[in-house]
């Protein structure tokens, strides 16, 4: 089939995000300026540099409260956020953490997840995740919307520092198997890796030496 997507696609529901996966989740912790602690998971989330380390999330639409959802108010105020990486054990809470809420409710106390202090932000860390990135923003790109009033922003934020917790790291690897990271499909899907394979790069050594030029 093909559709143009300024016409109806015939289908069930919109198979965008469906067709557009697995996306990691990037589940963003940011306070206000008041203070108040804010958690919420981003699937438009991804890297986009390691030179320095940069990753993004897209909050599209906005707070039932009206305005910018808390993540993206909160960013802007403080120029600070971090990214917590949800696993297979805290898929459960990292739902919670998406609640439409009042802007007054802090999404660790909702979920019932206990809070590390970062080193280098002010933003609390889910401190059962695997994985953290503490970050600095950089820049927002505001994006054109079809939605009357719709608001949709890519967010960039540098990565100025990363946990990795123990139990994932093996032979200074990081340990897919103990990682067990969990990501979006479409529709209320989501998958989680518990599956490798790998594949060598022709002309590379190892995964982070440069691609050697073969000479023909
Ligand atoms: C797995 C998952 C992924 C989500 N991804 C996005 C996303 O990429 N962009 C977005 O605007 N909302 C996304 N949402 C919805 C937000 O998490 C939700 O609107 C949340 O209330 C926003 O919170 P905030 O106002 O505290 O930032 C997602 C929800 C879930 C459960």
């Amino acid at each position: 089939m093909f559709y143009k997507t300024t016409d109806p696609h015939g289908l069930k529901f919109n198979p965008l995000k469906a067709l557009i996966s697995p996306r990691p989740i990037g589940w963003i912790s940011t306070v206000s300026t008041d203070g108040v602690e804010n958690l919420a998971p981003y699937s438009f989330f991804n890297g986009v540099s390691d030179s320095p380390p940069m990753v993004m999330f897209c909050p599209f639409g906005t707070h039932a409260e009206g305005g910018d959802k808390d993540s993206l108010k909160n960013v802007h105020e403080t120029g600070e956020f971090v990214c917590n990486m949800a696993d297979w054990n805290l898929r459960e809470e990292m739902n919670v953490s998406a609640s439409s809420t009042a802007r007054s409710v802090d999404e660790f106390d909702l979920a019932g997840l206990e809070r590390a202090p970062s080193e280098l932000v002010k933003p609390s860390r889910v401190k059962d995740s695997p994985a953290h990135f503490e970050c600095r923003h950089v820049q927002t790109v505001t994006l054109p919307s079809t939605k009357p009033g719709g608001v949709n922003s890519l967010v960039i934020g540098e990565v100025i520092g990363i946990h990795i917790d123990e139990r994932i790291i093996k032979d200074g690897l990081i340990d897919m198997a103990a990682y067990r990271p969990i990501a979006r499909l479409g529709y209320f899907d989501y998958t989680v890796v518990d599956e490798v394979f790998t594949m060598p790069r022709p002309g590379k050594a190892d995964p982070d030496t440069p691609q050697v030029m073969v000479k023909t």
